[in-house]
């Protein structure tokens, strides 16, 4: 039976560490726990599903339940050089990568150190150094919160988009993922495209890389560039990269030739949000117990007591000053509360 905890401190469970209280908070190990919450009327009232709260912005206290998804557990079934992993919706994200680079099990090695849950992870089809989560998806198990029965999604019913899945959209708030099946490879096809690996295999002399060599850099260049979580909070890119039709890019680039941008799906055109926010002034800047880190514009941070409000506030300039200087509109990847 879960407990049900009253008035619960939401600071340890936000990777921001902002302050914010949960009138209500329970943690859930088992699908079964989801049930037992359905039957005693728990999803009555508000509800917030939270992983490792690793991109989310409390700016207020949450006047419900707060259920926090602990599912453990990985089962590998191999079929010849296909291995389908299963883990739990509670799994630390890069747990399951570091088992799966040990294993010899390939195609999440790109995705090393990502902070977060297992059962997040399709919510915003996460992504790094050229591979989404969508490259290895196989299925999920999800608790609908409707009816209390647990369905399977597939591939295309999740309809994954960049940082964008149906959970996010149509389907937000109506269920709960409580378990991922990847389908991985024993026969690695590596991605090494992404510039900063390339440099690195080459400074390191590694002419034939290995799916492990893959994760220590991707890794090493993680912790270069972006601050870890447990010294300073935050919640990796605040701002997703901005998608624009080829014709405002061209406006932009006809003014700024410099530009950092990549074609995107559909004669798009994707800018990198961090060269965008760099440009107006603010990386590195600190405004209180806010600012953008020293070594990536896209990330916010908590220098130690920032509220949620200070922070979003913080984001609202942002988001003006990039639009005064290239009207460019940029959208918030963190979930905001
Ligand atoms: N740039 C700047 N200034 C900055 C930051 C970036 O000019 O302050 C420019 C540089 O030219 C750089 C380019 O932007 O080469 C791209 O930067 P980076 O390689 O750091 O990647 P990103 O586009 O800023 C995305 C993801 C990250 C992911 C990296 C690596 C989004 C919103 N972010 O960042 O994901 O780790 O690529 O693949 O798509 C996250 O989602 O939380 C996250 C960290």
């Amino acid at each position: 039976m879960p407990v049900i905890e009253q008035q619960k401190a939401l600071k340890p469970f936000n990777t921001f560490g902002v302050p914010a209280t949960a009138r209500k908070f329970t943690e859930i190990f088992h699908e079964d726990d989801l049930s037992q919450l359905y039957v005693q009327g728990a999803f009555q009232e508000p509800y917030l599903v939270l992983g490792g709260g690793s991109n989310i912005l409390f700016t207020h206290d949450f006047d419900g339940l707060v259920i926090k998804v602990s599912v453990p557990g990985i089962e590998a079934r191999r079929e010849k050089e296909v291995v389908y992993v299963t883990a739990g919706a509670g799994v630390v994200w890069n747990d399951l990568v570091q088992f799966c680079v040990k294993s010899g099990f390939a195609g999440i090695e790109n995705l090393s150190l990502i902070p977060g849950t297992v059962g997040a992870s399709p919510v915003q089809n996460i992504g790094a150094y050229g591979v989404e989560l969508k490259d290895v998806f196989e299925s999920c198990t999800a608790f609908e919160i409707a009816s209390s029965a647990v369905v399977r999604f597939n591939k295309a019913e999740c309809r994954f988009g960049y940082r964008e899945s149906i959970f996010k959209n149509e389907l937000k708030g109506r269920y709960i993922i409580t378990s991922v099946t990847f389908r991985l490879s024993t026969v690695p096809s590596l991605n090494t495209r992404y510039g900063a690996i390339e440099e690195e295999l080459k400074k390191r002399q590694i002419a034939v890389p290995g799916i492990a060599d893959i994760s220590r850099i991707v890794s090493e260049i993680r912790v270069s560039k972006l601050p870890d979580p447990s010294t300073i909070g935050n919640a990796g890119s605040f701002f997703k990269n901005p998608v624009v039709e080829k014709s405002e890019a061209d406006e932009v680039l006809a003014r700024f030739p410099e530009a950092v941008c990549y074609p995107a799906p559909g004669d798009k055109v994707k800018f990198a949000a961090g060269w965008l926010i760099e440009q107006c002034g603010f990386k590195g800047l600190k405004c209180g117990q806010t600012g953008t880190w020293k070594h990536q514009a896209l990330v916010l941070v908590n220098y130690g007591h920032a509220t949620g409000q200070e922070v979003y506030s913080f984001s609202e300039q942002i988001i003006e000053s990039v639009y005064a200087k290239f009207h460019i509109r940029l959208e918030r990847e963190v979930n905001i509360l």
